[in-house]
């Protein structure tokens, strides 16, 4: 199983790292337009294999997609991250014509693949990428809303003082600031509703700090995250390669689901080897249907950018 990762700036390079250290790829390609830059990162990976347990190739390309050749699975993080004080939506004018760029490639040489989105703004990207590439809706799958979940999981074991292996929890919308809703009503405690722990405004507190959790780590590190993309990412690939039928948050192309159409946003899917295979309908109430209507017109409007861009 070849797995391809586009990019090997922090949040490319931890992807790779995480997928090899899972041992679900026997080849990991990473590509950078940096000369040298993605070969060094996965030299210096492959340094690691003895000492970490893992039998995965791990190889860099400047920029070479041939290298990337029949691939299962390709990772798009390329583009620019953002900077303290920066949404990800301001990203959108570069980062479009990269990623349209970086999709045409990729196709040209798997074009069998399941397509992963991780750059931003990652609901409008995904949205671009599947309009340009025509590929099948199952096949192209935005990232966001397994990282924004994770966050949400993590704040919550912490007000709760309760490993967070006891926590499940999801966070659906775009994948911005602004747009991500932590669903608090269907969040548990090893299958004890949150809401009996914690109070409302504990529980606003933690909705709160998931929805810029990114944005926290953007001005403590002075450029965006990539432990917790990385990690999310690893495991939305292991959903794939193995068939695994994971039920995660994703940016998928709606048709009527959730009362939207023409629109990549994140809702729960059933991931597994076609890409995400299934939306799951989990009846929201009034309250939350408002929330999500709101967010999709928020991506929405960020995806009529677009059109000034690439017309
Ligand atoms: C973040 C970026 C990857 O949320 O969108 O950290």
């Amino acid at each position: 199983m070849k797995i391809s990762v586009i990019g090997a700036g922090n949040v490319g390079a931890t992807c790779a790292e995480v997928i090899a250290h899972r041992r679900i790829a026997s080849e990991i390609v990473l590509l950078d337009i940096r000369e040298g830059f993605a070969e060094g990162k996965a030299l210096d990976m492959m340094q690691t294999a003895t000492l970490n347990g893992f039998n995965t190739r791990i190889s860099g390309s400047t920029n070479d997609y041939s290298k990337t050749a029949g691939s299962s699975v390709v990772v798009i993080t390329s583009g620019i991250p953002r900077k303290p004080g920066m949404t990800r939506e301001e990203l959108i004018g570069i980062n479009a014509g990269i990623v349209k760029s970086v999709s045409e490639n990729v196709l040209s040489h798997s074009p069998d693949a399941v397509i992963v989105v991780v750059s931003n703004p990652m609901d409008t990207m995904t949205y671009l990428a599947l309009r340009d590439s025509k590929l099948p809706k199952n096949r192209i799958i935005g990232m966001g809303g397994i990282l924004d979940s994770s966050r949400f999981k993590c704040y919550l074991s912490l007000a709760l003082n309760a490993p967070p292996s006891d926590i499940s929890g999801m966070v659906i919308g775009g994948h911005g600031d602004t747009t991500m809703i932590p669903l608090t009503r269907l969040a548990n405690y090893n299958g004890v509703p949150v809401s009996q722990f914690l109070s409302a405004e504990a529980l606003q507190k933690v909705a709160a700090d998931t929805m810029v959790g990114g944005a926290t780590l953007t001005g403590l590190l002075g450029t965006s995250a990539w432990y917790a993309p990385g990690a999310a990412v690893g495991a939305l690939v292991d959903s794939i390669v193995n068939d695994q039928k994971k039920l995660f948050p994703c940016c998928v192309y709606l048709d009527g689901e959730y009362g939207q159409k023409d629109i990549c946003i994140g809702v729960p899917v059933i991931v597994g080897k076609n890409g995400w295979e299934k939306i799951v309908d989990i009846k929201l109430t009034a309250d939350e249907q408002a929330a999500f209507n709101k967010s999709a017109e928020a991506v929405r409007s960020m995806n009529s950018v677009l059109a000034t861009l690439t017309a």
